[in-house]
């Protein structure tokens, strides 16, 4: 089964609409002829400016996260219909950022992504444990509560617009990253899961990306991994020069 390998930069609370433009306008010349799917997920505020500039462009329109009501007294939230009026493809959902410091759990997450794909919106949906769940042997229970957790009431049909990120927590930006062969085995783990809620086509086919400390000198071992299809990129997509280096892997 070749899936093809999505690279998605995770700008998370980084970037004014200025840096956002100058970032872009180096980057887009420098991925244009990448071999695999690329996209950046930024802040709201930078959304509209993002978009005009990758208008006609490989490199894929995100967000960093999206509410579930159509509309309404959320104060400081984001609806679907309004990341499609600007166009966005993807949207990172239940980023373990949102999961520590924000409040989100399994159901809030389910919620946003179904509103998301409900919208034709792409949901990157995040899972991974915390160095503490690792060191006390439950990360592949945490992944498959996770990955159940979030895929609750989706119709298969809808599995081919899901990207699903492995992002160990105490990975994220530490340096540390799980090694390739962690990475894959949990990955599989994750892959198992689908396949136990969808069926092994299903399984075959989800695009499942690593994410943590992914930078130029660990993706080509990463991307080696039969499990891994891609890359979920913070510190390292925010330069264009050192996103550029993840992209071109091969
Ligand atoms: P770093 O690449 O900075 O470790 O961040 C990973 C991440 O959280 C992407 O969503």
């Amino acid at each position: 089964m070749s899936r093809l390998p999505i690279i998605a930069g995770n700008w998370k609370m980084n970037n004014t609409i200025k840096e956002t433009k100058e970032l872009l306008t180096a980057l887009i010349p420098l991925v244009k002829d990448a071999k695999c799917e690329v996209a950046v997920c930024v802040p709201y505020t930078s959304i509209a400016a993002a978009g005009d500039l990758l208008r006609g462009t490989n490199i894929k329109l995100g967000a960093e996260n999206i509410h579930w009501a159509d509309k309404g007294a959320f104060t400081g939230e984001i609806s679907a219909d309004m990341l499609k009026e600007l166009n966005v493809e993807y949207v990172i959902v239940g980023h373990s950022e949102r999961r520590q410091y924000f409040g989100e759990t399994d159901e809030t997450v389910n919620k946003r992504a179904k509103a998301a794909l409900s919208k034709g919106i792409k949901p990157i949906i995040c899972v991974g444990e915390l160095l503490n769940e690792r060191e006390s042997g439950k990360t592949d229970e945490v992944v498959i509560r996770q990955t159940n957790g979030a895929f609750v009431g989706i119709d298969a049909a809808e599995l081919k617009n899901i990207v699903i990120a492995y992002e160990p927590v105490w990975a994220i930006g530490t340096g540390k990253t799980a090694t390739s062969e962690d990475a894959d085995k949990t990955i599989a783990v994750i892959r198992n899961a689908v396949k136990e809620l969808y069926g092994k086509g299903a399984a075959d086919a989800m695009r499942i990306q690593y994410g943590g400390s992914m930078n130029a000198k660990n993706v080509a071992e990463l991307m080696a991994m039969p499990n891994i299809d891609g890359g979920l990129i913070g510190g390292a997509s925010l330069k264009a020069e050192d996103f550029k280096n993840v992209v071109l892997y091969r």
